[in-house]
């Protein structure tokens, strides 16, 4: 695992603390309709996906929007955390053999035994534990992975300037009840922007890309790769 990934995974792989969060965030979930549209946008363009893979995927739950959205796709859930692992087990019985489960670092997809040549690459909430070099190097490698056409998606939070930083913060409780409740774990600060994103995109060959959606620090990024 390299020395960022290795930063990344420390605190999902305690017990305690994936255990803690996924309950926290069975809560409130106010990320159920980007997942949606993603799936829907994804269906729309390429119904005839057939590998979806979703990486630092958690207990599973963007990957389980896709499996609910292309009933024909194959699902391949992918994280560092033995702890997420036995979540997703849990949450994705009921697709039976239809997910694989690879466990690895999202910083050496190579390792991870990851099939190239799929349809979609998902990740939500997880590359904003990287900064803009590690970011990038994650897109180019998704991104190569990617059949022509295919899709990388990214649910994720951005560090935005300053003066949008503090006149978000101090209305978004009114929104999330559980905002800044969350016990804490590596982030790379500041996090990066939302031009890192376009960037890194643009750098990994996918051009047209865009923000689907976003509320407060999460944005919605979806682009397609040339055919
Ligand atoms: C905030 S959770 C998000 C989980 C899921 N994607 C979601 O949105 O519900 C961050 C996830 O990133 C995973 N993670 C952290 N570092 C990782 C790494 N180096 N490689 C793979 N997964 C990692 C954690 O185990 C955890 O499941």
């Amino acid at each position: 695992m390299t020395s960022q990934g290795q930063m990344a995974a420390e605190a999902w792989r305690r017990a305690d603390y994936a255990n803690a969060w996924v309950e926290r965030d069975d809560r409130i979930d106010l990320l159920e309709l980007p997942r949606a549209i993603a799936a829907a946008v994804v269906h729309h363009d390429r119904p005839q996906s057939a590998v979806v893979v979703d990486i630092a995927s958690g207990p599973g739950t963007f990957l389980a929007a896709f499996l609910d959205e292309l009933p024909e796709a194959r699902g391949i859930w992918q994280d560092a955390s033995d702890s997420m692992q036995a979540h997703a087990r849990e949450r994705l019985g009921r697709f039976g053999d239809r997910v694989d489960f690879k466990p690895g670092d999202m910083t050496d997809l190579a390792g991870c035994d990851i099939p190239s040549g799929v349809d979609v690459i998902l990740t939500s909430r997880a590359a904003h534990h990287l900064d803009r070099e590690g970011l990038h190097a994650f897109y180019a490698e998704a991104a190569s992975l990617l059949l022509p056409g295919g899709w990388l998606v990214n649910l994720d939070h951005v560090g935005p300037a300053d003066v949008w930083d503090k006149r978000l913060r101090a209305v978004r409780p009114r929104f999330a009840a559980n905002a800044g409740t969350e016990k804490p774990h590596h982030h790379n600060y500041p996090l990066t922007s939302v031009e890192d994103h376009l960037d890194g995109f643009r750098l990994a060959g996918i051009t047209d890309v865009e923000i689907v959606w976003r509320a407060f620090y999460t944005c919605l990024f979806m682009g397609r790769k040339g055919s």
